[in-house]
């Protein structure tokens, strides 16, 4: 059998991966004060380029700099006070970093909507006002105005425009986890009665609409992806069926690559954790369990692909090089979404690939602020096991910043250490963004 993560793969809009890796999208936090890119994008990006994924997903970049999903992301809003507004010469940088090997580099481009955090704004921004109660952390959003909509949808297009201008190789629209476009998806989090709203064919109409604006504005031969979730794995929200059925909405837009994940804050199944028990839904069962426990859509993709006519990527758990080969050789996806294990290990794609590795490295289990079973991420007491989660990704987001910095990832990190570390830099830089935008 022939091995064929190593694989090229050409794109419907004719562009061609190296190989069937991807760096899944993650959030970098390394933002300047204006929201810009810094020479810090530059530095992690040409080290993960330098790791030898085919593919590299940008963390979520914002196209509203009120309500961001962190203080630190990058923003393209301009606001005109600030001179060169669209930060443009830093975007060029991190685009030529990233793209130095040859791979591709496409940036994610998304609206946090009711998952901002209150110390980024009081007023986030939604389909309807249903707050994300969790932790007291996030704030009541008010609904968009159809004029907002549009204007947004608008913004989608800019932003993928300025992307390609700058030399990203191509774009993610981010509809899953809950941010903005995924909770117009949800039954639970849009309750507007006019065409944004009601039938699936309504709520997936802001998706469809910032594709269509998004290809316009792009052109014929530049890849843009999607993000979807298989399911939102929360009772009475978007579900597995509903996926099913935008999946076949979207066969008819021109999208050059579906990427399936799961969950949102409430039940972040994206990462293998489960939210309160109260509202999570029970899902279906997997073909064989412990494949599910290391790539956690499978099951789901496989449905998807029996429906989908585009190409397939999935993301959540894939660790051993058999799951990923399985997976492409069964046809079930073509390119595998690799997240955690490159934030401590960046070489991982191409230590896979070339066999150095049969295996990513798996941090998960072990990160935990305590070892209790009250406090752990299977605990029943759920805003400590969702501060377990919380933790987990602190110390992500810490290898992240060690790599932007030139370092190498620090494995032995505590926890606890990650966390605090995560939260002064969270409170501070989103003081110092507030302080910036007033000037
Ligand atoms: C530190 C961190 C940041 C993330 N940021 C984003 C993001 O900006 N956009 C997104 O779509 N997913 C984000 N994710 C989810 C990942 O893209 C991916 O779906 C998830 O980590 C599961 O893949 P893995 O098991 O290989 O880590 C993030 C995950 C981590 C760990």
């Amino acid at each position: 059998m022939s091995n064929l993560i190593n694989q090229p793969f050409t794109l419907p809009c004719g562009v061609t991966l190296p190989n069937r890796l991807c760096k899944a999208a993650m959030t970098e936090g390394v933002a300047d004060d204006y929201l810009h890119a810094t020479a810090r994008h530059a530095t992690l990006y040409k080290r993960w380029s330098d790791g030898g994924a085919g593919l590299l997903l940008t963390g979520n970049v914002q196209i509203d700099r009120r309500v961001l999903e962190r203080p630190g992301n990058v923003a393209i809003d301009p606001a005109p006070e600030h001179g060169d507004a669209e930060g443009m010469a830093q975007l060029k940088a991190w685009a030529a970093a990233g793209t130095a090997n040859g791979n591709q580099l496409w940036m994610q481009i998304s609206h946090a909507g009711r998952q901002s955090p209150r110390y980024v704004t009081s007023e986030p921004m939604a389909p309807s006002p249903v707050q994300l109660k969790l932790l007291g952390n996030y704030g009541a959003p008010r609904a968009l105005t159809e004029a907002e909509i549009f204007d947004f949808i608008g913004r989608f297009a800019r932003v993928a425009r300025i992307a390609k201008d700058a030399g990203f190789t191509g774009v993610q629209i981010h509809s899953a986890h809950g941010y903005l476009l995924s909770s117009f998806l949800s039954p639970i989090t849009n309750q507007r009665k006019d065409q944004w709203g009601g039938s699936l064919e309504n709520r997936a109409r802001f998706l469809i609409e910032a594709i269509r604006a998004t290809r316009k504005a792009v052109g014929a031969d530049f890849p843009i992806a999607v993000k979807l979730n298989s399911d939102d794995f929360r009772k009475g929200g978007f579900s597995h069926e509903d996926c099913l059925v935008v999946v076949k909405m979207l066969n008819a837009e021109t999208v050059d690559l579906l990427e399936i994940s799961g969950g949102t804050y409430e039940q972040p199944k994206l990462l293998g954790h489960t939210g309160s028990a109260d509202t999570a839904v029970s899902e279906a069962p997997q073909r064989e369990s412990t494949k599910q426990r290391e790539a956690y859509f499978l099951n789901y993709a496989r449905a998807i692909r029996k429906i989908a006519t585009m190409p397939l990527m999935v993301t959540g758990g894939f660790r051993s090089v058999e799951v990923m080969e399985e997976a492409l050789q069964e046809g079930v996806c073509d390119v595998i979404g690799l997240g955690r294990p490159l934030c401590s290990h960046p070489d991982t794609p191409n230590d896979l690939l070339s066999g150095r590795i049969t295996r990513a490295v798996n941090f998960e289990h072990q990160l935990k602020l305590a070892d209790s079973g009250l406090f752990s991420p299977t605990s029943s007491v759920l805003p400590l096991k969702l501060l377990n989660v919380l933790g987990g990704q602190a110390w992500y987001y810490q290898q992240i910043f060690r790599l932007a910095d030139g370092k190498p990832a620090d494995t032995k990190m505590g926890i606890l250490k990650a966390f605090s570390a995560y939260y002064w830099d969270e409170i501070t830089t989103a003081r110092r963004v507030k302080k910036a935008a007033k000037r």
